[in-house]
């Protein structure tokens, strides 16, 4: 069978299973399983497939088609300037989260030598890429769960900002270590009730421990917001990702814990999505 005929029948599985973007996905499982780019792919849609590629590709379509997000398949994202690697231990990279990124980098314009610490760092993406983009910026990351850090580990050291990295696993509670210039995290922040209701790709795959912001949502960030107060240095900067609904709940937060709100800003959708706040 050619490529052609392979993504035509792969195309149609997934388009019956609702899969939202079938022929793209099928592409992009097409160049993982023949280890090319997509680009080739496409260029080369007559060329006929091995029986091995043919079988691992319907293998890789009939995960996809039970909802296994394709990150999980490929074993990748992308995010801002870099290839992240991403298993289903770690929450997968998401566009808006660029928008921290965005902030950083231009709060920290004309700084040098700063220390930067992510709560929830996660796969690393947004550490790593101020890191990446920041030579002489040193950065500190805390996670509760062990296999994020396996993994951010990993993502630093192909985005050669290892030297330059610390990692703690710790419950953000317990973590006392020193102080710092800017902090910023992503917590969880959905509320439990809503976990099952959030898309079969998300609320099947990936790690609740990413998502639950407990009973209302707010759980994790008090924490966060508490324990920022205490890490961060007088004047230094406070970037938190929020859900859609929390800003006027995690404004008033921060300014119990003494953080002057700079700015809120909204995602791609129109949504409050990020919170710029200063330690006074
Ligand atoms: C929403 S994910 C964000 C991951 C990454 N920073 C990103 O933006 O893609 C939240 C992260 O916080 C971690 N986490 C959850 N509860 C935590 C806690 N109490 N203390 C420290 N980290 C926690 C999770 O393991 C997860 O990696």
């Amino acid at each position: 069978m050619n490529i052609s005929l392979a993504i035509k029948k792969s195309t149609k599985i997934l388009k019956d299973k609702l899969i939202p973007n079938p022929e793209l996905d099928s592409e992009i499982l097409m160049a993982k399983t023949i280890q090319k780019d997509r680009k080739y792919v496409l260029l080369n849609f007559n060329k006929s497939l091995s029986k091995n590629d043919l079988n691992n590709f319907n293998k890789l379509i009939e995960k996809r088609s039970f909802h296994n997000p394709i990150a999980h398949l490929t074993k990748k994202k992308f995010f801002w300037n870099s290839q992240f690697f991403v298993t289903k231990d770690t929450l997968i990279p998401r566009p808006d989260t660029e928008l921290i990124v965005e902030n950083i980098l231009s709060l920290t314009k004309h700084k040098n030598k700063i220390k930067i610490l992510d709560i929830g760092i996660g796969s690393g993406c947004i550490l790593l890429s101020i890191l990446k983009e920041r030579e002489n910026f040193y950065g500190t990351g805390v996670d509760i769960s062990k296999k994020c850090l396996n993994i951010t580990k990993i993502n630093a050291v192909n985005l050669k900002v290892y030297n330059r990295l610390k990692l703690y696993k710790s419950d953000v509670d317990k973590f006392t270590l020193g102080k710092y210039d800017l902090i910023v995290s992503n917590p969880p922040y959905i509320k439990t009730y809503r976990l099952k209701y959030l898309e079969k790709d998300v609320a099947d795959f990936e790690p609740k421990l990413a998502l639950n912001g407990g009973l209302d949502g707010l759980s994790e960030i008090r924490k966060v917001i508490k324990k920022s107060s205490e890490l961060i240095k007088k004047n230094g900067k406070f970037i938190l990702e929020i859900g859609f609904d929390q800003k006027s709940k995690v404004i008033n937060l921060l300014k119990k814990e003494g953080f002057y709100i700079n700015s809120s800003q909204k995602d791609l959708a129109n949504n409050d999505r990020c919170i710029v706040s200063t330690k006074i």
